[in-house]
């Protein structure tokens, strides 16, 4: 099996080779798909990652969200302290700006120190995922880190392109498995 460096540069090139108009016609299914799931809609707070660079986009999601009157909590990734801190997000629009990695992250004005516990769902993003539910992400832990720190009975579903699933991912003991995935084309549920 390919190593996880491996694994994520060709992931990636996959990714980054989808045209911005198949990303975001891909996005719209995908976010249509997850609306349509009764865990998202029993949920009354949703973290919801801020897409970057090829991403399955998330701003629609947030504003949909919002207008159905669940809470959408964000990160900003604290790199010395090696985790997210979250927050509330009011206006998708205006509450973010360009943090670490050119990530977009809540602006500091907004910024609180939520409790993970708070979190009802969390979506995440990932670089990749196997039909198996391990997850592939950028590296550095930050999400496995969250998952900890959230209730046991919070869920998580994954959204990815059918670009990203792959046959196999190396999965170690730190590594918390994603139980539900939704692309442009299915709902994987593990
Ligand atoms: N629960 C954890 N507790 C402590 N350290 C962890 C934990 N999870 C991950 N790490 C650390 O983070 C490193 C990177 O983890 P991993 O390769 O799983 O990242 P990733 O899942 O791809 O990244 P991310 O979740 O940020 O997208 C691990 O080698 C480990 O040192
Ligand atoms: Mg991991």
């Amino acid at each position: 099996m390919p190593d996880k460096k491996t694994l994520r540069k060709n992931v990636l090139e996959r990714r980054n080779a989808l045209t911005e108009k198949e990303r975001k016609e891909k996005s719209n299914r995908i976010r249509e798909r997850l609306i349509s799931l009764p865990e998202y809609q029993s949920a009354r707070s949703v973290f919801i990652y801020a897409d970057f660079r090829s991403e399955v986009m998330t701003r629609e999601l947030m504003k949909k969200t919002l207008k159905e009157g669940k809470r959408v909590l964000a990160s900003k990734t604290l790199v010395a302290e090696r985790r997210l801190l979250l927050t509330d997000i009011l206006d998708p629009d205006r509450d973010f700006i360009a943090g670490y990695m050119d990530i977009p992250e809540p602006r500091e004005e907004i910024l609180r120190d939520l409790s993970p516990e708070e979190v009802d769902l969390v979506l995440t993003p990932a670089v990749g995922y196997d039909e198996k539910g391990n997850r592939l992400g950028y590296g550095g832990g930050y999400y496995d880190r969250l998952f900890e720190r959230m209730r046991p009975e919070a869920l998580k579903i994954g959204l990815a392109f059918e670009a990203q699933i792959i046959p196999s991912v190396p999965a170690e003991p730190h590594d918390i498995p994603i139980p539900i995935i939704v692309t442009e084309n299915r709902v994987i549920r593990i």
